[in-house]
């Protein structure tokens, strides 16, 4: 078959041509053949999600929001399902029977919304959720814990959260902090989310302190995900690994047998680094990060087996070589020691780059074997890495408390935080606030707002004030004064 004149254009010049394309237009073009798929699912053309918008027909990655109008439908909307709360025999069907046709247009927008969440969690975030930046999703009626929880997991890279005036609760951020999700937010708008507690702020502060490598968990040559235990191909994986770490052993020992004294393990050091270097690792392809996970282990390996056969060779090194092998996780403990004859001088620490371990990889002084390498998205060491938050609103989150915030004070404090909206916040105390805000070098007290009534106001002369005395949707403490 003679291609057309479309399909012999370059890659390049189709994404191109798809970024002028709206989302509903993507997601029909990836249906026309497996060309148009890859190119319709390219992670370039999907950096923004605003699934509330396009459930009302507003097809755009541009927002066209008009917020007011939300706000609108906001408080009509809590009404409606306040009302459906109490009445035990009303349901969906039947409230579209009723008099009121706002309210009937309103029950089938939440059906509309609810509807397109749990398609795009099923079908499209798969796809392209590790390159979404920003997912937007205030205002929405329709979202449901289960479904946030979905999206958290299935976006890991986000850097913008918005989630303004929903009704999610805790349990929606519990994927917070794995595979890494969470550690690169830089805006977090939880304006309006009553339910919200302080267990969300502490898994948040928790997956923005602990920023393991998302990249490390992507899609390996082979298209599947790289180390998880649900791997289809674990079996094969296994073997290969197998086979790869027999034959360094093999290689190690026969070095071993006509290598003596002191000298030895710094040529097997010298041995396995070459092999390291050799590895597609040396080129950092995050693709072949298994690879780089492989020979962690082959190292490991081959130290915990010197140990067992040459134990007086290690003692008589001026630092214990196992002891630099397990130390991975302390930043102190990996740096290299400065005896002149002590091989870990010459190897590049463990910790470089943002690569994870397995942890199980640490405790090979134990009995488990590091060869069995069943490691899982869950296990990867953690980094820890600098909070990029730069936007926070809590306003209305009248459940958060001082033990909240002080889960952000730790770990460094939020470095890059120019934005802080704590109004509606009345259960949080100066002492909280303080402890916070003296952890934010880069705030700017014109952008800090807080409830007007705190005793000992720490920052009466330079923070704004709460920011809800007049709003209908949000809790105040002065609301009906
Ligand atoms: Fe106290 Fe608004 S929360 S003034």
């Amino acid at each position: 078959r003679e291609l057309t004149a479309i399909e012999q254009l370059p890659d390049e010049i189709m994404l191109q041509i798809f970024g002028y394309l709206n989302p509903q237009e993507l997601v029909r073009c990836s249906g026309v053949c497996t060309q148009w798929n890859r190119l319709a699912m390219d992670g370039s053309l999907w950096k923004v999600i605003r699934p509330v918008q396009w459930a009302k027909g507003d097809w755009s990655f541009m927002d066209f929001m008009d917020v007011e109008e939300e706000e609108e439908r906001s408080i009509r909307m809590e009404e409606v399902v306040m009302e459906m709360k109490y009445d035990e025999d009303a349901d969906i069907d039947e409230s579209e029977s009723s008099d009121s046709d706002s309210d009937s247009d309103d029950i089938r927008q939440i059906q509309k919304e609810s509807k397109l969440l749990v398609s795009m969690v099923r079908y499209l975030l798969p796809k392209i959720g590790k390159y979404v930046m920003e997912c937007h999703l205030a205002y929405s009626t329709g979202l449901q814990n289960g479904v946030l929880y979905k999206i958290l997991k299935l976006c890991p890279n986000i850097e913008v959260l918005d989630l303004t005036q929903t009704h999610i609760s805790d349990i929606g951020f519990k994927s917070l902090g794995k595979n890494g999700c969470g550690s690169k937010l830089k805006k977090v708008d939880l304006s309006g989310c009553k339910s919200v507690t302080d267990s969300t702020l502490i898994q948040l502060s928790t997956a923005m302190t602990h920023a393991s490598n998302p990249e490390s968990l992507n899609e390996n040559s082979r298209g599947q995900k790289v180390c998880s235990k649900y791997s289809k191909d674990k079996a094969t994986k296994k073997s290969a690994l197998a086979a790869q770490i027999d034959s360094v052993d093999q290689a190690l020992k026969s070095a071993c047998d006509w290598l003596e004294g002191n000298l030895m393990a710094s040529r097997l050091y010298e041995m396995i680094e070459n092999q390291r270097m050799q590895s597609p690792f040396a080129h950092r392809d995050p693709r072949l990060i298994e690879n780089h996970q492989d020979l962690t282990s082959v190292y490991i390996s081959a130290l915990n087996w010197i140990k067992t056969y040459y134990p007086n060779s290690i003692n008589k090194n001026v630092c214990s070589t196992v002891s630099h092998s397990n130390a991975r996780t302390s930043a102190n403990e990996s740096l290299p020691c400065d005896a002149a004859d002590c091989p870990s001088r010459t190897r590049p620490s463990h910790n470089r780059g943002n690569v994870g371990y397995c942890s199980d990889l640490e405790r090979t002084s134990g009995s488990r074997s590091c060869s069995e390498l069943t490691c899982d998205s869950d296990s990867l060491t953690n980094t820890k890495g600098v909070r990029l938050l730069e936007f926070l609103s809590l306003s209305g989150c009248y459940k958060v408390t001082d033990s909240g915030i002080r889960s952000l004070a730790t770990d460094g404090g939020l470095p890059y935080l120019q934005h802080l909206d704590l109004s509606g916040c009345s259960n949080i105390s100066s002492q909280g606030l303080t402890e916070l805000v003296g952890v934010c070098p880069s705030l700017d007290h014109d952008n800090l707002f807080y409830c007007d009534n705190m005793e000992d106001d720490p920052y009466a002369l330079s923070a704004s004030g709460c920011q809800n005395l007049e709003c209908r949707s949000r809790a105040c403490c002065r609301t009906g004064e």
